[in-house]
């Protein structure tokens, strides 16, 4: 298989109208970081990009609710979320906003160049409006009871409850978010984007063309493709937004949907401008691999929406893939911001200082890739406590210990291993290749899985060899044995790190590695040399007790059971 020449990785641009949660973090950006630091470590051009989606009226809303203007809402968020996401190791080449210039300017262009070209659509229409707040009500500006669920909260443009994408004239009962008043109709004029028009592309592209799709996102694809598609507006009546630039649209912004995907290309932009090299391979060239990551309620924007865009200005690439991931729940309920049923981000890295790469972990081994899964406080402390500490802390430790107690912290001489000690290390060869086609095909609990094996191997090899024994009749065996576990931990050193760069790091320096690649013509056998000087060990993980878990569980408690609303 040829490799691209380059990548261009996106993780969803997360809306500026309030902090970033765990399911958030499981969804998109710890699965995107994993995957562009394997890439990076195997050299690989890669530019990884997102920020915040800081138009639409999510971010009205919260401003209504918070008495500030929307301005105050995105730029407090955009620095809480970038913080958080730093915080958590998300290495972005760049996290940039959608109210930058650059933006402003790259969805402008963009609509205009599909305007010239007569994509658009242009109908006259009866909206909802608000007779009170004189103000057409789209999107999350109206509510009412869900067409499938019945769910009485459902959105103008989604129901939370069962997830279905919706119109504001699909809802039962519609009332205005603003004011609580059932809207009067009114007239007014959008602009569309012919998704039925693209429809027999899309099913040759999608359906033909990219049955390499995960599951999950081939069928959500399929179950739209087969509904057949509608025109789908672009452009909103709103105050808040880029505006339609047309002068016959005064008054009227880009629909957030249409922007914010464009704010890709313009992240992409502005770390170009700032690296003084070109953009355009990244999103022209067709030998770059472009690469969405998301959660599966943008599965659709991703997949259907923004590739007609790409498709139909012309000038684009078109995504590779989109591994999207299902939902993260907590404590067997679904997340839920309004019921404050949530672990928060920067929340937890407050309470856990130090320990981004536990939370790395744990989300890692139950990212919902295929299905939605459950983050509990109890599994989050048995991980800790029972792989990290146990497997992984404890290899390092106890090695690095031997090492120094009996070898004077110098790397032992390795002679000719043979028996259990050439085992272990045939063992070992092909662990970059089995990891990382793991990574690459977007596997990554199981590429974990195989990374914490290794480190169970090693801890089986160590108790099976007992160089605290053999040091006493044979030192120089006990060195073998010392010796092809330290070879053990540098190939585990090197296949974390993308998973916990930090431990990564840790553990790189007090091996004094020097290499910092991914397979290739790696020798796992000689990744340390006979005389290498060892630090001595410092504690990875520590034991994380009951008293601080049960605190975490109370913290959810008091509106846990408040009702959905
Ligand atoms: N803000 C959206 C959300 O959180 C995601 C936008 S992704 C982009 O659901 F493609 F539009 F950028
Ligand atoms: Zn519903």
């Amino acid at each position: 298989m040829a490799y691209p020449k380059r990548y261009t990785v996106t993780a969803a641009l997360p809306y500026a109208n309030g902090p970033i949660h765990l399911g958030h973090v499981a969804g998109a950006y710890l699965p995107a970081d994993i995957y562009v630091r394997y890439l990076r470590q195997k050299k690989a051009t890669v530019v990884f990009v997102s920020g915040t989606d800081e138009h639409g009226v999510p971010v009205v809303i919260r401003a209504q609710q918070e008495g500030v203007t929307p301005r105050q809402v995105v730029d407090k968020y955009h620095t809480l979320i970038k913080e958080a996401l730093q915080g958590l190791g998300i290495s972005f080449d760049i996290f940039a906003r959608t109210s930058s210039p650059t933006h402003y300017e790259t969805a402008a262009d963009f609509f205009k160049v599909l305007h010239q070209k007569g994509v658009f659509e242009v109908y006259e229409t009866d909206q909802y409006y608000d007779p009170v707040c004189k103000q057409f009500l789209s999107d999350r500006y109206i509510k009412g009871s869900c067409p499938s669920c019945k769910h009485p909260g459902a959105y103008g443009d989604q129901c939370e409850a069962c997830g279905r994408t919706l119109s504001p004239e699909e809802l039962i009962d519609p009332i205005s978010a603003i004011s609580g008043v059932a809207p009067i109709l009114k007239s007014t004029k959008h602009w569309y984007l012919p998704l039925n028009r693209y429809e027999d592309w899309l099913k040759q592209w999608i359906l033909e063309d990219h049955k390499d799709f995960k599951t999950n996102v081939y069928g959500q694809c399929k179950g739209w493709l087969d509904q057949g598609l509608q025109p789908r507006a672009v452009t909103r009546d709103l105050a808040w937004g880029i505006p339609v630039p047309l002068p016959e649209a005064t008054g009227k912004v880009l629909y957030v949907w249409f922007d914010a995907p464009i704010g890709y290309i313009s992240a992409t932009k502005e770390w170009a401008k700032a690296q003084q090299i070109d953009w355009e391979p990244f999103w022209q060239d067709p030998d770059t691999k472009l690469v969405h990551f998301l959660g599966k309620d943008n599965i659709v924007f991703h997949c259907i929406i923004f590739p007609v865009m790409l498709k139909a200005h012309g000038s684009f690439i078109l995504p590779q893939q989109v591994p999207a991931n299902e939902f993260l729940n907590l404590e067997g309920q679904k997340l839920s911001t309004s019921r404050n049923h949530a672990v928060w981000l920067h929340d937890y890295l407050e309470t856990f200082p130090g320990k981004a790469d536990v939370l790395r972990y744990v989300l890692c081994t139950i990212a919902p890739e295929n299905k939605d899964s459950d983050f509990t406080w109890q599994d989050f402390q048995d991980k800790n406590n029972r792989e990290l500490v146990a497997n992984l802390g404890n290899l390092v430790h106890r090695t690095l210990s031997l090492v120094h107690r009996y070898f004077d912290g110098l790397v032992p001489p390795s002679i000719a291993p043979n028996g259990a000690d050439q085992t272990l290390l045939t063992d070992l060869m092909d662990a970059f290749t089995a990891v990382g086609d793991a990574i690459a095909q977007f596997k990554f609990k199981e590429a974990l899985q195989l990374v914490m094996g290794y480190a169970a191997l090693g801890n089986k090899y160590l108790t099976d060899r007992r160089p605290w024994h053999l040091v006493k009749s044979n030192p120089e065996e006990a060195g073998i044995v010392l010796h092809v576990t330290l070879q053990l931990i540098a190939t585990v050193t090197l296949l974390i790190k993308p998973f916990l760069p930090t431990t990564g790091d840790k553990m790189a320096h007090m091996l004094g590695l020097q290499e910092t690649g991914w397979g290739g013509d790696l020798d796992v056998t000689k990744l340390l040399q006979p005389g290498d000087r060892l630090l001595p060990p410092i504690v990875l993980f520590e034991k994380i007790e009951d008293d601080i878990i049960a605190a975490q569980r109370a913290k959810l408690q008091p509106n846990a059971t408040e009702p959905v609303v």
